[in-house]
């Protein structure tokens, strides 16, 4: 038998009493082992996380940045490699693996740029009498160290949300991946381990998840930054008030189609948009469109330019690039979407295409007629499903797409400039996007949610933000 992916204990490789087989979501061949860390060697990983802590803080910028850099440019150079680890992990078709692969080589390069602009900021304090020759300076400080915790359906990209904006302002990270996609967290080490960080300022341990309570407790890692279902996230919360949690959870996606955008050439690139970035990892995204509302004029042409798009799919093996729709990461999973759609259709609904499950494999499925309470509207259905529903104008379309529990992105695809700005006024979301599905993501933009869709903002410097607090500095006796 071969010898295990070793895990990274505080920068160096490491492997412990027991493991974890990774199976490919497609065919469920073993992909590979993975060395699992005993409690002892998590123990280390904290303790040399929170003794490098006040070192890391202060580090000067450019030994950060010319880290960052390093593993942006390996993350590019090794890209055929980790894209390839990703579709074996993830079943995340082989074009999305590469769009992923470059999306987390331009995180760490914004890192690396980032880390040389986060200064600070001059207030005068001699605006009143009490204040005359006196300054003051603020700065932001690592909060300390942070345990970064990650979901399945971005293994690289999603690390390196939580490895580079942490990097960047000093403060040390621990990462736990998702059980099921370790392996490209652990290929990131190899990379993070050439980049000449400090010792203790990173390790990457595939804990299961059952072993995740004493981490999130822990009090030397006063950070949790969590991406992942509601129910642990918020029971993450729950359980440390008194830290600084961040979370990143779900949403049930919506896009409008406003009468305004009508052309032939609209109807067929919104419907495009909408049919790929519904199904893109087999719906596997927080931001994957999943709630259609379009204006009743144009509703039925939509739905046919809709479901000609999604009938065009290829959903297949995802190392073959011709494939678009993948598996979804499990049989449960799978399962799980096939019942919300019976669900649906028992309450009423129409499944005008897709639906059908062979083991891991969903068709892409479009649905009308559902009502709102069904799950595939009310909940995330992380699936390949869309509903599509009409509207009567952009009243009734923005109150459908904030009458939800969630509220991470919205699309809404109009010309008109006064009902854009009336969108980012009025949609109770995180990000609005406009001429585009929801699912558009920059990796330098503010991203996270409101309502159940989490606490807090990743994209990279929002993110450094949310990892250090302010402190003030008064300067006095100055001759200003
Ligand atoms: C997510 O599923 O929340 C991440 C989406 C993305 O980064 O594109």
């Amino acid at each position: 038998m071969s010898e295990p992916t070793p895990f990274w204990l505080a920068g160096k490789p490491a492997t412990g009493s027991a493991t974890t087989t990774v199976r490919h979501p497609f065919d469920g061949a073993e992909v590979a082992v993975v060395a699992q860390p005993d409690p002892d060697q998590v123990e280390t990983a904290v303790a040399a996380a929170a003794a490098v802590a006040p070192a890391f803080a202060a580090l000067p910028a450019h030994v950060r940045a010319g880290a960052l850099a390093g593993v942006s440019k390996e993350i590019a150079r090794r890209g055929d490699e980790l894209a390839r680890l990703i579709t074996a992990e993830s079943g995340k078709p082989l074009t999305w693996s590469r769009a992923e692969v470059a999306r987390a080589s331009s995180t760490f390069r914004w890192g690396a740029e980032e880390a040389r602009r986060f200064a600070g900021e001059l207030t005068r304090l001699d605006t009143d009498p009490p204040g005359e020759g006196r300054l003051a300076l603020t700065r932001r400080f690592p909060r300390g160290p942070v345990l970064g915790i990650t979901p399945f359906n971005f293994p690289l990209n999603l690390v390196a949300h939580k490895v580079a904006p942490a990097l960047a302002v000093g403060a040390p990270i621990i990462v736990k991946p998702a059980p099921r996609t370790p392996l490209s967290a652990l290929f990131l080490g190899d990379l993070l381990a050439d980049a000449g960080l400090p010792e203790g300022s990173w390790s990457v341990l595939p804990i299961p998840n059952d072993r995740l309570g004493p981490l999130v407790a822990d009090p030397r890692l006063p950070v949790v930054s969590f991406t992942g279902s509601g129910p642990v996230g918020w029971s993450i919360r729950d359980t440390v008030p008194r830290k600084h949690v961040v979370l990143e959870l779900g949403g049930n996606a919506a896009v409008l189609v406003a009468a305004d955008y009508a052309t032939p050439a609209d109807l067929a690139r919104a419907a495009g948009r909408i049919a790929l970035f519904a199904n893109y990892q087999a719906g596997q995204s927080c931001i994957a469109v999943q709630r259609v509302y379009a204006d009743r004029t144009i509703v039925d042409e939509l739905l046919a330019e809709i479901v000609a798009a999604v009938r065009a799919l290829h959903d297949g093996d995802p190392a073959d690039p011709a494939t678009d729709v993948g598996p979804l990461i499990d049989v449960a999973a799978a399962e799980r979407v096939e019942a919300w759609i019976t669900e649906a259709v028992e309450a009423g609904a129409t499944l005008v295409c897709g639906g059908t499950r062979h083991g891991t494999s969903l068709s892409p499925a479009v649905l009308t007629g559902v009502p709102p309470t069904a799950k595939v509207v009310s909940e995330e259905v992380f699936g390949p499903v869309i509903v599509v529903a009409a509207v009567d104008g952009v009243d009734e379309g923005f109150a459908r797409i904030n009458d939800s529990a969630y509220g991470l992105q919205a699309g809404v695809f109009t010309h008109d400039l006064a009902t854009a700005f009336r969108a980012h006024r009025e949609l109770q979301v995180g990000g609005v996007v406009i001429g585009d599905v929801p699912s558009y993501r920059a990796d330098q933009m503010p991203y996270g949610g409101t309502k159940g869709s989490g606490i807090g903002r990743e994209g990279v410097r929002s993110a450094m933000t949310d990892l250090t607090e302010d402190r003030v500095l008064v300067l006095t006796g100055l001759d200003l």
